[in-house]
């Protein structure tokens, strides 16, 4: 689904937010051959991609068209409205109990005194909450996960069979949640309920429902658009949290701060470090001549960090005030599910903080980094809890 032309940042891949700085400050706008895209790097100019889509189209890709991640005016606007009730803050903390319930409960299974982050709290709650909002039963969850990790997985190394593996694990990913949402759609279309499924069969454009496609590649974009990056964020903000055991100290202390916490979390280790636009006519971005049909990568990990926009940028500040990050996008396609990450994460680590006591890595853990250039995040974060 992410298929965009990856920047190689190794060796440090694990922190590619150096890499990202330092090119920024030497080539804020540059041409890559080998990838055959536009990097831009600096706040400006990044903010301006993302604000002019008339400019910088979104669509691209193979759900080009179907999805609204990857649709222009004026059909995106008609997909976004359809849910777009759906996820207002307000709908949005209705789940808040839901949420809390879950964290304690994945919490409570760990009272051993360990667990890794990443497989036993930050990734099941964003897949048992969507999973919940969709309408699909619980006992489907593992597949869930499944399917949205492979969405989203990147190739292994350079490699054409790297890649081909990729695609095909990601092409029989589709092929199945496929199937799987026309079986669960065809089941509300029979017998609506209260859930988004249901909702998205009875929704209209234009005084016409959404063809099965379309509905289909909704649910998929849901799906594959909210879990990992919201298992990232929490795991990243866990990973700020046992870098810096004083801020443990000081959100025990102000357990109010923790959404402060998270918007410095979401700056400093943004789940999403790029997104992708092509150009729509010849243009110049800063000093390069970009031409009609060229593709963009906007680097919002490295506009997080300008000096331009941020005082201290490379400084972790809790209570940051602006705090005007691009981690979940800009403009018209900003991230529909920012209020259920939010709130996700602030319940998460807000439980997770009150139930320990210290929250510490293991000293031996390698934290292997998730492999793609445009997700931070790891793949396992195995951490001791004291009571
Ligand atoms: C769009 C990041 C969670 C659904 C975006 C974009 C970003 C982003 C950067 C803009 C992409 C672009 O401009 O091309 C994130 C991050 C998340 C998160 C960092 C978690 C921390 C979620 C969740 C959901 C969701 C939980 C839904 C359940 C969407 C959708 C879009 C989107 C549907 C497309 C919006 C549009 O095109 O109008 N997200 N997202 N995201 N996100 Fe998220």
């Amino acid at each position: 689904m992410l298929l965009m032309p990856e920047l190689d940042t190794t060796p440090k891949r694990l922190l590619p937010f150096g890499i990202l700085s330092r090119l920024r400050e030497e080539t804020p706008v540059r041409y890559d051959k080998v990838r055959n895209c536009w990097d831009v790097f600096g706040y400006d100019n990044v903010h301006r991609v993302l604000k002019d889509y008339a400019l910088f189209s979104s669509v691209r890709g193979a759900s080009a068209g179907t999805s609204m991640l990857y649709t222009d005016p004026p059909k995106h606007a008609q997909l976004r409205d359809l849910v777009n009730k759906a996820f207002t803050p307000r709908e949005i903390q209705a789940f808040a109990p839901r949420i809390e319930a879950i964290a304690g409960d994945l919490l409570e299974r760990a009272r051993g005194g360990a667990m890794d982050i990443v497989h036993d709290f930050a990734t099941p709650l964003p897949v048992i909450i969507i999973a919940e909002m969709l309408g699909a039963p619980q006992e489907d969850r593992e597949r869930f996960k499944h399917w949205s990790d492979v969405l989203v997985e990147s190739a292994a190394d350079d490699s054409d069979e790297a890649f081909r593996a990729v695609l095909e694990r990601r092409q029989l990913a589709i092929a199945e949640l496929t199937d799987y949402f026309a079986a669960l759609l065809e089941e509300r279309a029979k017998q609506p309920r209260e859930d988004l499924i249901s909702l998205l069969l009875a929704a209209e454009i234009d005084g016409e429902r959404l063809t099965p496609r379309e509905l289909i590649s909704f649910c998929i974009l849901l799906l594959a658009a909210g879990n990992e990056t919201t298992t990232n964020l929490i795991t990243n903000g866990v990973r700020l949290l046992t870098e810096r055991p004083e801020l443990q100290r000081e959100l025990r202390r102000q357990p109010e701060a923790v959404p402060d916490f998270v918007e410095e979390t979401l700056r400093y280790y943004p789940p999403i470090v790029a997104v992708g636009r092509v150009a729509k006519e010849d243009t110049a971005i800063g000093d390069a001549a970009v031409k009609a049909g060229d593709q963009i990568i906007a680097w919002v990990g490295a506009a997080n960090r300008d000096p331009a926009k941020f005082d201290d940028p490379e400084s972790f500040v809790l209570g940051r005030k602006p705090n005007a990050h691009m981690s979940f996008g800009f403009g018209i396609h900003f991230c529909l599910g920012a209020p259920l990450a939010r709130l996700e994460a602030k319940l998460a680590l807000g439980a997770l903080l009150a139930r320990t006591g210290e929250i510490r890595a293991l000293p031996d853990a390698e934290l292997t980094p998730i492999p793609s250039s445009f997700v931070f995040g790891v793949k396992s974060h195995p951490v001791t809890l004291e009571a």
